[in-house]
């Protein structure tokens, strides 16, 4: 690739997070977007046998977004001409001239994309053999926030989780036990043990951001709801920070459901 993506927040490995698993199941398609000196617009789909890809979302013949496309077995077509691709880019079919073989140099921009952990990574290297973090979580919900990537990080950090459905304590201080580029851990005590709450961003513009959440595995299911809903009402608390910032605590989750 020729265009500088120099700005844009890669973890160890030089991997993004653009999606948890459980949000793209097999044959589906998403459009996923990555600021950085020139944004990343890219389509990413799932096979019919359960392979990740990762596209410029731009078809080579006239440009159509691949993110309108659909997935046909192994391949991505375009919606427009219907022109499949392979998981490697490459154009395998061409409808109007079903006899022939497209030549190699119809070729869609593909990045290196892995499903790992539950979470779908990219990588501009489309080479990158780098290994990916290891967090052992469990998919929760993926949030669109309208707030930047630092101002989330530094809320996570003074934020509460709930921890209990059954205590007079529903909430518990958490503390960040680890962070990289593209990745948070907060921790609290809770009623089944040491809750984790993983927190991937993938920063869409300079005050948007994605938010990829997992939590610890087999947390009972009335404190995934919690941690859910803690979820709706960190957004709102981020998206409204010119009055919450002061005052983000346990009382203003209960304030504003
Ligand atoms: S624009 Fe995609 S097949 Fe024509």
């Amino acid at each position: 690739m020729s265009a500088d993506h120099s700005e844009i927040a890669v973890g160890p490995g030089g991997w993004i997070p653009v999606a948890l698993s459980a949000d793209l199941p097999e044959t589906g398609v998403m459009r996923a977007v990555i600021d950085g000196t020139q944004p990343l617009d890219l389509v990413v789909w799932r096979s019919r046998s359960g392979q990740v890809s990762a596209f410029d979302n731009r078809c080579p013949h006239r440009g159509m977004r691949l993110s309108f496309g659909f997935v046909r077995g192994e391949r991505l077509s375009c919606i427009y001409h219907g022109w499949q691709y392979g998981e490697d880019g490459a154009c395998r079919h061409v409808p109007a001239h079903p006899d022939m073989t497209p030549p190699t140099s119809i070729c869609a921009n593909a990045y290196a994309c892995r499903d790992h952990d539950g979470v779908v990574w990219i990588s501009q290297d489309a080479e990158n053999s780098g290994e990916l973090p290891d967090f052992g979580g469990q998919g929760l919900r993926s949030l669109s926030v309208e707030t930047g990537e630092a101002v989330l990080r530094k809320m996570l950090a003074d934020t509460h989780l709930p921890v209990s459905v059954v205590s007079d304590i529903p909430t518990a201080e958490a503390t960040i036990v680890t962070q990289n580029q593209t990745s948070l851990v907060l921790e609290a005590g809770s009623d089944a043990g040491n809750l984790r709450l993983m927190v991937h961003f993938q920063k869409i513009t300079r005050d948007r951001t994605m938010l990829h959440v997992q939590t610890s595995p087999e947390l009972p299911a009335a404190l995934r709801i919690s941690l859910s809903r803690w979820a709706e009402r960190f957004r709102w608390s981020a998206e409204n920070l010119g009055t919450m910032m002061n005052s983000w605590d346990a009382t203003a989750q209960e304030t504003h459901p």
